[in-house]
């Protein structure tokens, strides 16, 4: 599955991309996460890339012309659809992931910062809008990061162990529901005590007590 993500501060997602899970994901080619610069595709002579509303109102809006010419330039090579990050979206959830994850479809994730977009790109060029909740950051960049990452987890192989997603918290193997307690050594720390149930080997009765203490 491949990722490309247009944004006008490519640095942000190094560090995250570059470390850990997603890092090995990417060397074993399991999915494929490109950032592209859209200050780069501005034919201003000082590479401008925003402007202030027609109308007035408080910030700046992102030029249609540097998001027109990246998005165009990304499509000749990433089928999948262009999803523009904004608190106005759809809101992100695990199933969405595991949909996006399902299909295995290439993704085209657009950052805005600022005020936003110029309306005409969100009319034309955009096919999805997705939000990760309802609060506001100053740009699409941590959002699109949540976005990787929860989808590309799910792709088979990414984890370690195979399967290892199907009993996340809010996946649709638990209901949706979140986990049941973890324990691990020492079995007793500082005078806490592991359940005797988990330290027995008695599979049946584990999987009982699991049940039961979902939470
Ligand atoms: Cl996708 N973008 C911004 N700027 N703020 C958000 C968001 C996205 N999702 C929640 N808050």
């Amino acid at each position: 599955m491949r990722f490309d993500i247009l944004t006008i501060f490519p640095d942000i997602f190094h560090s995250y991309f570059n470390e850990s899970i997603l890092k090995r994901a990417r060397e074993e080619k399991l999915i494929e996460i490109n950032t592209h610069d859209i200050r780069k595709f501005s034919k201003d002579k000082h590479k401008k890339v925003d402007d202030i509303p027609f109308g007035g109102g408080a910030g700046m809006l992102l030029t249609p012309q540097p998001l027109y010419d990246a998005i165009m330039a990304v499509k000749e090579f990433n089928k999948g659809p262009v999803i523009y990050m904004t608190p106005q979206g759809k809101t992100f959830t695990q199933a969405r992931a595991e949909r996006y994850a399902n299909k295995e479809q290439d993704l085209i994730i657009l950052c805005g910062r600022y005020e936003g977009i110029d309306q005409r790109i969100r009319d034309t060029l955009v096919d999805e809008e997705i939000s990760i909740g309802n609060y506001v950051l100053t740009g699409g960049e941590l959002a699109a990061t949540v976005l990787v990452d929860s989808i590309s987890r799910l792709i088979p192989g990414v984890l370690g162990k195979e399967d290892s997603h199907l009993e996340d918290s809010f996946s649709k193997a638990l209901e949706r529901k979140k986990e049941y307690p973890h324990y691990t050594r020492p079995a007793e720390f500082r005078g806490m005590k592991v359940p005797d149930v988990l330290l027995s080997g008695h599979h049946k009765n584990i999987e009982k007590w699991r049940k039961k203490n979902l939470k």
